[in-house]
């Protein structure tokens, strides 16, 4: 499997349990390869001292809640610049009302009359990043299926022009990411500013889950289980027994919000706390990281120009 994330700010618990945990949880079924897409960002992020902060930071976030190195090849994009390469490659091959009808485009084009070639080319990019790798599965969140899609066109295409070349890879949709909810009962999204940090401190997360909306009924009353956005979020840190009585106690009435946050808060900050210190192992020694994304981008880079070597020949530009 292969996936990319893009170096942005700091992580919220749904990205945490719609895609991050998910990366985590699939390396042991697959060879996997999980990279930050820093070319990507650089469509919007243009300011280098930022640019390398978030990609360390993005690094020793995945490392904090399990990546391991042993078993998945953590780099950066820009350390196999023969994507670039490909990229340029696949777009010969593309028609421009075809990437026009790219939804990331679309959006970004209805909002700015200025964008920039990279936002429109990005689903080449991305292409690239995947069928360099010739993964089976591609883990991305519903946003990032039309890149799929227009990744396994694009490798079809190629085929069809130039020979057998692509394995045309399969997405894997995270679905819950749509379905965790924030502190305000809508969508948890940075841009609603309703979220809860996965390495926030107890101070923080104590907050947060205060601060979450709930409707007016008093402790005795029943309350709808699947309405209630503090017991939606139970359901991802409250487990066994503790969880079978909590659910029994909404549905009979005799909890009221105020414990059932105050349970929340205890088993958020159990949950995180593991995943907090070790964050802070790898923040204290940010080498160890350089060092880990360095070796991944290594057999990353050796990976791409094997398969670019073989591109280059199908092509014809490779000429022994
Ligand atoms: N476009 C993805 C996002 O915004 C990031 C990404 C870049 C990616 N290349 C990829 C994801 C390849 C999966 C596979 O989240």
């Amino acid at each position: 499997m292969l996936s990319g994330v893009k170096p942005t700010g700091k992580p919220h618990i749904a990205n945490y349990f719609g895609a991050m945990k998910q990366f985590v949880d699939l390396q042991n079924e697959y060879q996997s390869y999980v990279f930050i897409a820093d070319l990507h960002a650089l469509t919007s992020l243009q300011n280098a001292k930022e640019m390398s902060a978030n990609i360390l930071n993005v690094a020793t976030d995945y490392l904090a809640i399990g990546l391991d190195p042993k078993k998945t090849i953590i780099y950066k994009q820009s350390d196999a610049p023969q994507v670039a390469e490909l990229a340029w490659i696949f777009e010969c091959i593309t028609t421009m009302p075809y990437l026009m009808r790219a939804h990331a485009f679309k959006d970004a084009e209805a909002k700015n009359k200025e964008i920039n070639v990279g936002v429109y080319n990005y689903p080449m990019l991305m292409a690239a990043d995947i069928l360099i790798h010739d993964p089976d599965v591609v883990p991305v969140g519903l946003d990032q299926k039309q890149h799929v899609e227009i990744t396994r066109d694009t490798a079809e295409k190629f085929n069809r022009i130039f020979g057998e070349t692509f394995k045309v890879p399969e997405p894997l949709i995270f679905e819950n990411v749509q379905t965790i909810i924030g502190t305000d009962g809508r969508k948890m999204s940075k841009s609603y500013k309703n979220t809860i940090e996965l390495f926030a401190s107890d101070d923080k997360i104590k907050k947060a889950v205060m601060s979450i909306a709930t409707d007016s009924k008093g402790v005795d009353e029943a309350k709808d289980t699947e309405k209630d956005n503090v017991f939606t979020l139970h359901k991802l840190f409250t487990e066994g027994p503790e969880f079978e009585e909590l659910k029994d106690r909404y549905e009979s009435g005799g909890i009221g919000y105020k414990e059932s946050k105050e349970i929340l808060i205890k088993n958020i900050i159990k949950y995180v706390s593991p995943l907090r210190e070790k964050r802070k192992k790898f923040e204290d020694d940010p080498d160890s990281v350089i060092e880990i994304l360095k070796e991944g981008g290594k057999k990353a880079r050796e990976q791409a120009e094997e398969k670019m070597e073989e591109v280059r020949a199908k092509i014809g530009t490779k000429l022994s």
